[in-house]
């Protein structure tokens, strides 16, 4: 069903599915080759679809994967019903996948004024872009810490991030930055060691007492944030309470959002 004979357009790669592997009823990540001529930036997103039909069915996804990886990678929901994830939910190594050419996206290093450690705010599949970004040797060599907060309901939705944080470490090319590097996992309903929101415990400082960082500085912060609708919104007023403002590509700020996945 996934290798039909339709004609691919001329604006659209067809790659191989190399790799597949689920962690929840819900959450999966697979691999693409990658064609050559495939550029983009760590943090951006493009528009994927299956060739199941004449007319496929396009989703914005962030690219996973680091700019300097072979292949492509990508993280999933699985929403039964969904006119895509419905079936991308059953690929299989060797099957096809569609990616149009053009890729974009504000999560990018550019958009943000120099400064001395990031955060990295995701929930969900909102970490996808971050797991490129951290993979990316620009982003230690831009700031002196990057703090990656992922939260999720339950503590098994964190295995995604569990995974290339552990590969990551141990990743010759990163390894010498690990000292830059924190990650700090959340769940919410379900006991972990951090509990509760990202706005929450930033918010009521508690992070930064557990973490020993320092409280949030617009001279001295910037935020990278990707979540749903709803962390997005609180966010972002978290963000602007701290006094950061938002950034774009061609006017660098002290914190970007992706609205890509939301509209
Ligand atoms: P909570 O369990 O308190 O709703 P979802 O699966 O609904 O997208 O949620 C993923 C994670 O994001 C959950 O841990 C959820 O917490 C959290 N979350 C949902 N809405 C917000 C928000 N407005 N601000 C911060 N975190 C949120």
């Amino acid at each position: 069903m996934l290798n039909t004979q339709n004609p691919i357009p001329e604006n659209v790669f067809a790659e191989k599915v190399t790799e597949v592997k689920h962690y929840t009823n819900s959450l999966f990540k697979f691999r693409v080759t990658r064609p050559k001529s495939f550029r983009f930036r760590s943090g951006e997103f493009c528009m994927i679809g299956l060739p199941n039909s004449e007319n496929p069915i396009y989703r914005a996804y962030s690219i996973a994967s680091p700019f300097w990886d072979k292949e492509l990678e990508f993280f999933s929901i699985k929403v039964q019903g969904g006119p895509l994830t419905e079936h991308l939910q059953r690929i299989k190594i060797g099957d096809t996948l569609l990616i149009r050419k053009k890729t974009t996206g504000t999560l990018l290093l550019e958009a943000l004024l120099p400064g001395t450690r990031l955060y990295l705010l995701s929930t969900g599949t909102g970490i996808a872009p971050f797991a490129s970004l951290i993979r990316d040797p620009e982003i230690y060599e831009k700031f002196n810490k990057v703090i990656l907060i992922q939260t999720t309901r339950e503590r098994m939705e964190l295995s995604y991030a569990n995974e290339i944080v552990r590969e990551l470490l141990d990743d010759p090319l990163i390894g010498d930055f690990s000292s830059q590097f924190i990650f700090y996992p959340m769940t919410t309903r379900e006991a972990s060691d951090h509990m509760g929101r990202i706005t929450d415990t930033m918010s009521s400082g508690e992070f930064f007492s557990r973490t020993g960082l320092p409280p949030i500085q617009a001279t001295e912060d910037r935020f990278m944030i990707c979540g749903s609708i709803a962390m997005l919104k609180d966010c972002v007023a978290m963000a602007e309470a701290f006094g950061l403002k938002e950034g774009t590509n061609h006017a660098p700020g002290t914190y970007v959002v992706e609205r890509a996945f939301v509209s």
